[in-house]
């Protein structure tokens, strides 16, 4: 069972620490709003995948989903751990060739990839997950110069993953993947242009998600189809890859599954199911962003001004807020809160609200807290994934620090944002 505080996160006397490191010297250094990552967290996490596979299914990949949160130095860290990626975007794929990821360490999802896009995939040689057939079409013509390129089919399953509508993809209705039915296209793309490898398919169908059994229903909604490539078609399904979004844990009572069980189960499974329909078992892929860094998150924000209004409730005003999480606005999301500095008195109601020049900036409402003043700071968990990789600089706001406490040391991820780099792109006018 995951938890929503970091592994190494305690208070003693009262002050919160990660390890050894106490989080109000980290503030005091690299000031606030702070993303902090516990490095702890992301290696456990990481090992929640990839220790099960090693036995119970070699022939397999852990891509680590860029979208939840990258720099330079989250891709290097990972990938010294032995994960491999996905990306959505070039920027994503750029910093991964910036942090020096080999090509066959990475994959690239999307569904409307630009040309440019394309092209830097196919000269670095990544996989591309293909989202339609007009991106294997452009795949087919950015391939004239006979520079081989690995593709798999983002396929739908068709299936109701039971989360948030806007975080579910598997289903017929969304805007990502190929119906099966219209396979026949892309083989015959296949057929007459050998540049094009197919190795195989891919199927992700939501995020946050707390029952294992969508997993299940997707590997018996792809087995016929995937029965009918290899007998019928006469392909090869070299890898298969089965997505990300198991669930973490953001409030005391969320209870997402335990993920070394399921890569276990769920192995056997697929080698059941491989066997049963006698088809060769591919490589497995999964694809976790949230479970991976998620839970590894802090955010340390300031209280600027505590507003009581009478008989109403009482807001806290701290110096971040939807531009550094846009969570609880996009997706009703809630958090964990606490204070970096707990005396030990009587619990208070408090609405965390933030600095943006919006009403709906507020982060949570309602939330029990020892006694808050100005100069406090409070800490919000479980904010790894999702909160920097969507953040930005609304009313020309900074964007945060981020750094990471590894053991003994804290390692700087991310530098705060100036107001010289907010202005970095803007023209003057002439005259
Ligand atoms: C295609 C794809 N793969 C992987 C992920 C990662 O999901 P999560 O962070 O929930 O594990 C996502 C997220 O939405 C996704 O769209």
């Amino acid at each position: 069972m995951t938890n929503s505080f970091p592994l190494c996160f305690s208070y003693k006397n009262g002050q919160a620490y990660l390890g050894d490191i106490s989080l109000k010297d980290v503030v005091a250094e690299y000031g606030s709003p702070l993303y902090v990552l516990d490095s702890q967290t992301i290696i456990h996490n990481c090992q929640q995948f990839l220790d099960p596979l090693a036995s119970s299914y070699p022939k397999s990949r852990v891509l680590y989903a860029c979208k939840a949160n990258l720099t330079l130095g989250i891709a290097q860290f990972l990938y010294r751990l032995g994960m491999s990626f996905d990306v959505s975007s070039g920027g994503e794929l750029f910093t991964l060739i910036q942090a020096d990821i080999p090509h066959d360490s990475i994959y690239f999802h999307g569904n409307n990839k630009s040309h440019s896009e394309l092209q830097l995939a196919i000269d670095y040689g990544v996989t591309i997950i293909v989202d339609n057939l007009q991106e294997l079409t452009n795949i087919v013509h950015l391939t004239i110069h006979n520079k081989p390129v690995r593709v798999m089919l983002r396929i739908k399953p068709e299936i109701d993953a039971h989360t948030h509508d806007y975080i579910k993809t598997g289903q017929l209705d969304s805007k990502f993947g190929i119906q099966k039915q219209d396979f026949e296209h892309f083989f015959k793309l296949f057929q007459s242009h050998s540049c094009v490898e197919f190795v195989g398919l891919h199927c992700h169908i939501g995020s946050q998600i707390f029952d294992t059994k969508p997993y299940y229903e997707l590997v018996d909604s792809m087995m016929p189809f995937m029965s009918y490539l290899v007998k019928d078609l006469g392909l090869e399904i070299s890898e298969f890859n089965c997505g990300g979004g198991m669930g973490i844990s953001y409030l005391e009572g969320d209870s997402p599954f335990d993920i070394r069980t399921f890569m276990v189960d769920f192995t056997h499974y697929i080698t059941e199911q491989f066997s049963l329909f006698s088809i060769p078992c591919p490589t497995l892929l999964f694809e976790p962003g949230r479970s991976i860094i998620g839970s590894a998150g802090i955010t340390i924000y300031k209280v600027g001004a505590v507003k009581h209004i009478q008989d109403v409730k009482t807001y806290v005003f701290i110096d971040g807020g939807m531009a550094d999480n846009i969570r609880p606005l996009l997706y009703d999301a809630s958090y964990r809160f606490d204070k970096l500095h707990k005396k030990n008195l009587a619990l208070q109601s408090y609405s965390i609200a933030g600095k943006f020049c919006e009403s709906g900036d507020v982060l949570a409402y309602d939330v029990l807290l020892e006694e808050v003043s100005v100069g406090d700071y409070l800490l919000v968990f479980s904010t790894g994934a999702y909160n920097y990789s969507m953040a930005s600089n609304y009313n020309r706001n900074c964007r945060p620090a981020m750094v990471m406490v590894d053991g003994l040391s804290i390692v700087p991820l991310l530098s705060r944002e100036t107001y010289e780099d907010l202005i970095r792109f803007d023209k003057q006018l002439n005259g």
